[in-house]
């Protein structure tokens, strides 16, 4: 066995990409990957499942979010990159786990309770609305992690509670069936900390976000992007006086797009007065266009029908796929299936 830790994550594919995600979820991720792991990203198109239902919008998704990550730059030679549905394993074992997860344990996850709590206070059925995918959805989420053995899991805050029921999971496979020659390694979520500033403002000055509908999508064209950049609110400080580039949501994403110097003579000039928010806007239109335009380009293309694409997610696909066979089989002779 390797002495290398196994990071995996899964992206679902439920809505456009925007600048946001690149800043908070995919460079990091992308990062990490280039770090001294075995790295496993996937595409969770079944877990969108569970809202989705427009067949063409979620196969759309399912292409564009994987491009863009190919586009971002993740590399499919280093990291096994796949879509959760090439992995049919995937279900057998999650009916495995379903015998041995309590029922309380998915009342009590988060995006049910959620659900749950809403109705409650509504005055509807306090399950209305709840289909079993949203309801089992932890335990298929387990199952992704652990059929690829993997050890961390970088997810945002939202989804620690989802590699904890994981880490329970296979705590309660290990033990009732640990002895049979198999255990799963109890898997960590990697949280990124709060302070590392890889969150970025939206065109109302929240947390730049699908659910609040604040975004800047990220294969924009030029002048539509410009338009955005637009429409992100500013104070009514006069061009002369001096700014507080740091209360600036158009500052803080021009600090997470352009380069050091930049960003430090462009916070300077804030300071010293004189740049109105209108020149600073259009300052963070260029610098979001040079940044982006090559990515857009690769993402084009890839989006071609028989792109490289396809190819690098065919290979990863049954790269994952083997990993899921050997262990699945390991599984179904512990749990008594399958012995002969
Ligand atoms: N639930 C995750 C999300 O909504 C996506 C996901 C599915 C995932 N399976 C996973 C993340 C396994 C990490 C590991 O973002």
């Amino acid at each position: 066995m390797s002495a290398r830790k196994t990071s995996l994550t899964g992206i679902k594919p439920t809505g456009e990409p925007h600048l946001g995600n690149l800043i908070g979820a995919i460079e990091p991720a992308i990062e990490m990957a280039a770090g001294d792991y075995e790295s496993l990203y996937f595409i969770a198109d079944y877990h969108a499942l569970t809202t989705a239902r427009d067949p063409e919008q979620l196969a759309h998704w399912t292409r564009s979010v994987a491009a863009t990550w190919l586009a971002a730059g993740l590399d499919p030679q280093r990291t096994v990159f796949y879509r959760q549905s090439d992995v049919p394993e995937t279900f057998e074992l999650t009916w495995i786990f379903s015998c041995i997860t309590g029922k309380g344990l998915m009342n009590r996850a988060h995006a049910y309770k959620a659900a749950r709590d809403a109705n409650v206070a509504a005055g509807d059925d306090p399950d209305a609305g709840v289909n079993m995918g949203l309801y089992n959805y932890p335990i298929l989420m387990a199952v992704d992690i652990l059929i690829m053995e993997a050890h961390l899991v970088p997810v945002g805050r939202d989804q620690q509670q989802h590699v904890e029921i994981a880490a329970d999971i296979a705590g309660s496979y290990n033990h009732l069936y640990g002895d049979r020659g198999y255990r799963f390694p109890v898997p960590e979520a990697v949280i990124p900390p709060e302070t590392t500033g890889h969150t970025l403002p939206g065109l109302d000055g929240r947390k730049m976000s699908k659910s609040y509908d604040n975004y800047i999508p990220l294969f924009l064209a030029a002048p539509k992007l410009r338009k955005l950049v637009r429409r992100i609110p500013t104070d009514s400080t006069p061009v002369e006086d001096p700014k507080d580039p740091d209360s600036s949501a158009v500052f803080q994403i021009l600090a997470q797009f352009a380069p050091d110097d930049v960003v430090a003579a462009t916070r300077a000039r804030l300071e010293a007065g004189g740049v109105g928010w209108g020149e600073l806007k259009n300052q963070l239109a260029d610098v979001l266009e040079e940044r982006l335009a090559p990515m857009r380009e690769r993402y084009e293309a890839l989006m071609e029908p028989g792109s490289e694409l396809d190819d690098a997610l065919a290979k990863g696909g049954e790269i994952a796929r083997e990993r899921a066979v050997r262990v699945l089989r390991s599984v179904r002779h512990a749990v008594g299936i399958d012995v002969g």
